[in-house]
């Protein structure tokens, strides 16, 4: 999917948070969104997730106006806050899964997604007995499920350790590799691990960079 934003600013009441942000991205990019606690990383990616509405600026999908915009299950999306999900039943990894495949995703590419993961082993475990490392990657599963175009992943590494950390960036990789846009919002960890293609840094007082570089290839980025 191309992402065009163009001067977007966004303001929660009185507060402004981003000022006069554009950038674009194609199909397949990879771009890093860096920055301070405070400095608008979340609020910018619900900007684009229609979370928050625009109203200064604007963002298309494909060249089509957000405002106009209707498919949202081509964007997948782990939140910051995952943690707070709010168990209501002592469902199985395999059962919350399924209540979220739009399609009749098949069981064999849940399994594949899973495996890819490194959780293929806990499918039967209850949700409420996973380490938060565990969960983190059961929701990013979620986010894969209807294969989206777009991943969304704001702070995903904050409950993992540094292995786990390094094991995941890889499955990025992967997944980009495959053609998925990813945007990934980190504001700890070294982007050595990371095939990007962009990084967007975002300061405090709502100035920013936004920044390309060639992507490597994915043999050489495993090698790091
Ligand atoms: N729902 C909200 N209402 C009011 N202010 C908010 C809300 N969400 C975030 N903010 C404020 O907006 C600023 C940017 O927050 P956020 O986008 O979460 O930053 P980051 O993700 O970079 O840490 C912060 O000052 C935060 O307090
Ligand atoms: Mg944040």
């Amino acid at each position: 999917m191309q992402i065009d934003i163009h001067n977007l600013s966004f303001a929660y009441g009185h507060r402004s948070v981003l000022n006069n942000l554009s950038l674009s991205l194609a199909p397949g990019d990879y771009l890093v969104v860096k920055g301070k606690n405070g400095s608008g990383k979340s609020t910018l990616v619900k900007c684009i997730l229609g979370i928050n509405p625009v109203k200064t600026g604007m963002i298309f999908f494909d060249h089509e106006d957000i405002n106009n915009f209707s498919k949202w299950p081509l964007f997948g999306y782990v939140s910051q806050k995952f943690e707070e999900f709010n168990y209501e039943y002592p469902v199985t990894v395999n059962e919350l899964l399924s209540v979220y495949s739009l399609k009749n995703t098949n069981q064999s590419y849940r399994l594949k997604l899973l495996d890819q993961l490194g959780i293929l082993d806990i499918i039967n475990e209850n949700i409420n007995n996973l380490s938060g490392g565990q969960l983190q990657r059961v929701f990013i599963a979620r986010a894969m499920l209807n294969n989206p175009e777009v991943l969304i992943l704001d702070e995903p590494t904050a409950s993992i350790d540094k292995l786990n950390t390094e094991y995941f960036y890889r499955t990025v990789n992967q997944l980009n590799g495959q053609g998925i846009t990813v945007i990934l919002i980190t504001h700890t960890d070294s982007l050595a691990h990371m095939n990007y293609s962009h990084v967007l840094s975002l300061n405090l007082d709502m100035t920013y960079q936004f920044q390309v570089r060639d992507k490597c290839d994915l043999e050489e980025v495993e090698k790091i």
